[in-house]
């Protein structure tokens, strides 16, 4: 007979660790963003990525999947379901999916899961872990608004990459920025790059109709 495994030192606190999940909808800068910031925060990133998700950083940007890929401390192939973001003793603490397309939101909602990603969403949502959609599709139906509605009664947090002007982007790098800084916000992170109202804008002045401000 095997040996027992030793047994583990205990532990007070979890190790800070996120899952990143990129799918097949436009904006998937978000995402490379959100694993660079991961990065800088010293917090362990793992991601898997739909094949649609590969496709779009061809579209979109100029990177190889294989380049985004080596942004995050794990990877995992999108069919290997027994990867360890597929269970929930792994711990971990929540999982971001920027950007989220209609596919796999409605897989989520469903509870189908037929890929890592939407297995690794699903585990997040019964652990009690937040899981933040950045869902990105432009107008939505009225079948897209009920299952944004289902997946926000199911504990979602649905974040969509609006811009926000009130930060005064001058590119498009500070509008995924200032996105992915609100994206950590949720997690508890305070990720430097991130404008806030009342500290680095407008310190709570008001544009008179003159074009002044005033207190
Ligand atoms: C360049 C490009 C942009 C796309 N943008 C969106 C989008 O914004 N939202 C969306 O839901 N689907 C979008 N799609 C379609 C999805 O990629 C497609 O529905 C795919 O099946 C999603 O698969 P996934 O959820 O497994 O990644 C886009 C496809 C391409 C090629």
């Amino acid at each position: 007979m095997a040996d027992p495994p030793t047994k583990k030192a205990a532990k007070s606190r979890p190790k800070s660790r996120l899952v990143v999940g990129l799918s097949g909808a436009s904006g998937v800068s978000y995402g490379i963003r959100l694993l660079e910031a991961l990065g800088e925060l010293g917090v362990e990133s793992h991601l898997v990525m739909s094949k649609a998700a590969e496709m779009t950083i061809g579209y979109e940007t100029a990177l190889t999947p294989k380049q985004v890929a080596a942004k995050a401390d794990q990877v995992y192939a999108i069919g290997d379901i027994a990867a360890p973001i597929a269970s929930g003793s792994f711990k971990t603490g929540g999982m971001i999916i920027a950007p989220c397309s209609v596919r796999t939101m409605s897989e989520i909602a469903t509870g189908v899961t037929s890929s890592l990603l939407t297995r690794a969403a699903d585990v997040t949502l019964k652990e009690r872990r937040p899981l933040i959609l950045v869902v990105r599709e432009t107008p939505l139906h009225l079948g897209h608004l009920r299952t944004l509605v289902q997946l926000a009664e199911m504990g979602a947090i649905i974040l969509p990459p609006v811009p926000a002007f009130y930060a005064e982007p001058h590119t498009i790098s500070d509008i995924i920025d200032q996105l992915v800084g609100r994206m950590l916000d949720l997690l508890g992170y305070d990720w430097p790059d991130v404008r806030r109202w009342g500290e680095d804008l407008a310190k709570g002045r008001r544009r008179t109709k003159s074009g002044k401000t005033s207190s």
